[in-house]
């Protein structure tokens, strides 16, 4: 890998874009060309291609299959958007907008909502943000699949949130345009038109909506996706859906998705915001120009890849001895430690314990609908006092922190943690956010450094300070550099397979559309027989019942829920045409799944 090229052709930046490229599926469940042998590459490599995959999503549009973040009909959806909100801000007694989303959807709903509500709180104005996440609040922090899959959970939700309200901006965020959940509230938004107004962001393209029947539903996400087609013509609903290309683990739209629902929300919301406080009309240019400043996020971001570099290869060795990765945040940026740790179990079927994240304030400063979630498990505690309390004791030089703070953050409170890490391991590192031509907090800073391995120190230049943006760069930056390093981790762990997840869960239909999928791929059996195999994986069984057989897909998701290794021990059935029992032991021995399987695919 070491003379990878990275001034990639224009021809293989947009390879995903041809018509014959991965017919079948959707730009979002698209293997991305740029990264299909991750799973051999370095970490700075990786680190190079998160770079390159990252940047497609400001590439300009070419032809007419796909919009791209810049496009005109992109932008001026989003001024319409921003339109509406303004009015909501002017009139927040009987009006409010709702985010709502699965999984990392969801998650960035919660973050962006939060940011908002706190800067109209700071203007003395009503808060008008709600955000809705599929599973309840416990999804903001531990991975709950299965409510995705039900539409009247989301309609329910809607309504609760909705009470008393007599205008809504509904804003349903799913990446795949394939979330039932999301469907559901869509399809009820439609159905109330004198209050709802529904907004659609995905990135994917109309007509890759999903289309399986949804259970007990007359309605798909596609055929929800045309009916706000046609109101769209009238500016009765608004779809924001430009392509940001096939993610780099194949499918991950925690990735690229999240970070295109974070800058397209924030850019509406931030032009009402400004809008409504400086009587001025929302303008293209404007929304132009503030997208752009995004563009420079990951320039700036990615300018550093070998700091980022230090940071994947240290959480790689510490996966790869099975210890642990500790993200210790401040303010919002902890956050998005929070969120990217969260994923890291969906996404790579990790612990809980691999990859977590702690906020300084707990609860009191996540400000959640639910408040304090302890009580629901270890794995709630996310508190700075409880990083003190039940990991510093426990900590060895083989697991990495990483602690995540601005200059405006407390430095003798970071400095203090820095200190009581630093006696128990060296491995600690910093992600530190300051202003160009920030001097005052420098000393302070020193000491901080003077204690961590690694400090990948981000600068931003003061415009970003002036133009009140600098909250939404550090954010995106933060999640930038999270995501290559939780992916990055995993991918030296062995996680992934060329560029898939081989070990995800099978948690709802479509986890288990993708597992079979990517069984047909990679072991080039036909689809009944790779459905077979997965399902002798979920039910640990080598003779399915016929009650098995004949269950639907929820049932088989619901079991999954407790199985392990399910699509890594399928594969290995399909390829040997072993037992059970054998793959199993198989997979004890050789867990590194791309190792298991590489001896029977050469
Ligand atoms: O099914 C799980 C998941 O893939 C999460 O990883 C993801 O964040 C969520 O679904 C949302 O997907 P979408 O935004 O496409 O609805």
């Amino acid at each position: 890998m070491a003379g990878l090229d990275w001034t990639y052709g224009v021809s293989t930046l947009r390879q995903w874009e041809s018509a014959d490229y991965e017919p079948s599926l959707p730009v979002s469940e698209k293997s991305n060309p740029l990264t299909c042998d991750i799973d051999r590459a370095s970490a700075y490599s990786i680190v190079k291609m998160l770079q390159v995959c990252d940047s497609q999503m400001f590439q300009k549009e070419a032809g007419t299959t796909y919009q791209r973040l810049l496009s005109d009909q992109v932008l001026k959806t989003l001024m319409e958007v921003a339109k509406r909100v303004e009015v909501i801000i002017k009139d927040p007694q009987e009006s409010c907008v709702v985010m709502s989303g699965c999984g990392t959807s969801g998650r960035l709903a919660f973050l962006i909502s939060s940011g908002f509500n706190k800067a109209l709180s700071q203007l003395n104005q009503s808060e008008v943000y709600s955000y809705i996440i599929a599973g309840g609040d416990r999804a903001l922090l531990s991975s709950q699949e299965a409510p995705e899959d039900d539409p009247r959970l989301g309609v329910l939700s809607l309504k609760k949130v909705c009470e008393g309200k007599k205008r809504v901006l509904f804003i349903g965020i799913s990446c795949g345009l394939s979330a039932p959940f999301v469907a559901g509230q869509l399809d009820f938004c439609l159905q109330h038109p004198e209050v709802y107004t529904p907004v659609l962001v995905g990135f994917n393209p109309a007509h890759q909506a999903r289309d399986e029947p949804i259970q007990d539903c007359t309605f798909t996400f596609h055929s929800v996706v045309q009916r706000m087609q046609e109101l769209a013509k009238s500016q009765k609903a608004f779809l924001i859906n430009p392509a940001v290309g096939p993610e780099a683990i194949s499918g991950s739209s925690r990735m690229k998705g999240g970070s295109a629902t974070k800058i397209l929300l924030e850019v509406a919301f931030s032009a009402a915001h400004a809008a409504t406080s400086s009587n001025t009309p929302i303008t293209h240019n404007g929304v132009l120009q503030h997208m752009m400043e995004y563009e420079r996020t990951l320039a700036v971001t990615y300018s550093q890849p070998d700091g980022i570099t230090t940071l994947v290869e240290a959480a790689g060795e510490s996966l790869r001895c099975s210890r642990h990765v500790y993200y210790l945040g401040w303010g919002s940026l902890a956050l998005l430690g929070l969120i990217d740790a969260s994923e890291c179990s969906p996404t790579f079927g990790a612990d809980y314990e691999d990859v977590r994240g702690f906020i300084r304030g707990g609860y009191r400063e996540l400000n959640n609908n639910d408040g304090p979630l302890t009580s629901l498990g270890p794995k709630f505690s996310i508190a700075h006092e409880d990083f003190l309390h039940l990991i510093l004791p426990c900590l060895t030089d083989k697991d990495t922190v990483l602690l995540i703070y601005t200059h405006s953050d407390d430095a003798t409170e970071v400095g203090n943690m820095a200190r009581r890490v630093r006696e128990k391991t060296p491995n600690l590192h910093a992600v530190y956010h300051q202003a160009d031509g920030d001097t005052a907090a420098s000393l302070q800073q020193d000491n901080i450094k003077k204690l961590c391995l690694s400090t990948l120190k981000i600068t931003w230049p003061q415009e970003a300070l002036v133009s009140g943006t600098l909250q939404h760069m550090r954010e995106l930056s933060t999640k930038l550099v999270l995501n290559a390093v939780s992916t990055g981790a995993h991918v030296l762990k062995g996680k992934i397979y060329q560029n898939h997840m081989i070990d995800l869960q099978v948690t709802n239909t479509k986890l288990y559309r993708r597992a079979t999928r990517l069984l047909q791929k990679l072991s080039t059996c036909p689809e009944e027989k790779c459905e077979e195999a997965l399902l002798k994986a979920i039910y640990r069984v080598d003779m399915l019942t016929l009650e098995m057989t004949s269950s639907d897909i929820t049932t088989h998701t619901c079991f999954a829920r407790n199985s392990t290794k399910v699509v890594p021990l399928a594969l290995v059935i399909l390829l040997t045409g072993w037992s059970l029992v054998e793959a199993e032991s198989h997979l004890k021995q050789q867990p590194i799944v791309r190792e298991a399987v590489a001896q029977w695919m050469w």
